[in-house]
């Protein structure tokens, strides 16, 4: 047997521009700016800091289908809403019934500003919040404090909060979530929402998202955020069940 070792690979040549260091000369001559061999890269970090579920990274609007009038007008104010950032002066308050499409909705515009525009967002499960918040309870405030684990949230120039109302609204709940909201109106950044409760109960003796959220949230949320209803079919079981096999 021969005893002689396979050669390493060679490593990649480093980048024409940059020499590989990374950064170039501005014109001024005195600063330096990222070379484009590091876009890639920067893009990448900032969709793993925008913090999007695994199975919502590759919802984008071009696979965003609309079974459903709603769905279609949606889907356009999406792309203005895109193309027209930053100027944009409101958010979106999505609502619409189980599997209609809220958060692919939300994360697709999310997606798309981060990697086209390079903005700093963030997706925030309310109900996970409320966890990580809850779990500081019982390790006695040990680790993270709670103003820590909501200041990203509350600072996020996007911030994508999904399943608002989603939690039976204890008063506790609410706080939380006005403490978060009020802020954000305050700082006048931009959120879209995404809930299954409306103004109307979905059925006679159903809740509404005032009720869910609070008066005051609701009330902010009116001026925070233009109002997307979407409706469609439970896209999980009606239009794209799961199949073990072929
Ligand atoms: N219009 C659509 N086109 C393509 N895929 C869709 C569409 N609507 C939903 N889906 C897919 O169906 C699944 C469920 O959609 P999603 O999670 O966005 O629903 P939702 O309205 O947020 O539901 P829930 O109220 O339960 O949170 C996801 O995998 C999503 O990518
Ligand atoms: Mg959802
Ligand atoms: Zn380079």
């Amino acid at each position: 047997m021969s005893s002689v070792l396979p050669e390493p690979p060679a490593p990649p040549p480093p980048c024409p521009l940059c020499k590989g260091f990374g950064f170039l000369q501005a014109p001024d001559g005195r600063t330096l700016v990222p070379c484009s061999c590091r876009a890639e890269e920067r893009s990448t970090a900032r969709r793993v800091s925008a913090r999007i579920p695994e199975r919502y990274r590759n919802c984008s609007l071009e696979n965003f289908n609309h079974l459903t009038e709603s769905q279609r007008s949606a889907k356009a104010l999406a792309w203005r809403f895109i193309e027209s950032w930053p100027a944009v002066d409101a958010g979106l308050l999505i609502v619409g019934p189980v599997g209609a499409g809220k958060t692919h909705l939300a994360v697709a515009i999310l997606n798309e500003l981060v990697e086209s525009k390079g903005v700093r967002g963030l997706f925030c499960d309310f109900t996970d919040l409320l966890d990580r918040l809850q779990s500081t309870f019982s390790r006695g405030g040990a680790d993270e404090s709670q103003d820590e684990i909501v200041e990203p949230y509350r600072e996020a120039p996007l911030l994508v909060l999904d399943e608002l109302g989603s939690r039976r609204p204890t008063d506790w709940v609410r706080d939380v979530l006005y403490g978060l909201l009020n802020t954000r109106y305050n700082r006048k950044r931009l959120t879209i929402v995404t809930t299954n409760f409306g103004d109307q109960p979905e059925k006679p003796g159903g809740e509404t998202l005032e009720l869910r959220v609070g008066v005051p949230v609701r009330s902010r949320l009116a001026e925070m955020c233009q109002l997307v209803p979407l409706s469609g079919p439970d896209y999980r079981r009606e239009v794209r069940p799961g199949r073990v096999f072929a």
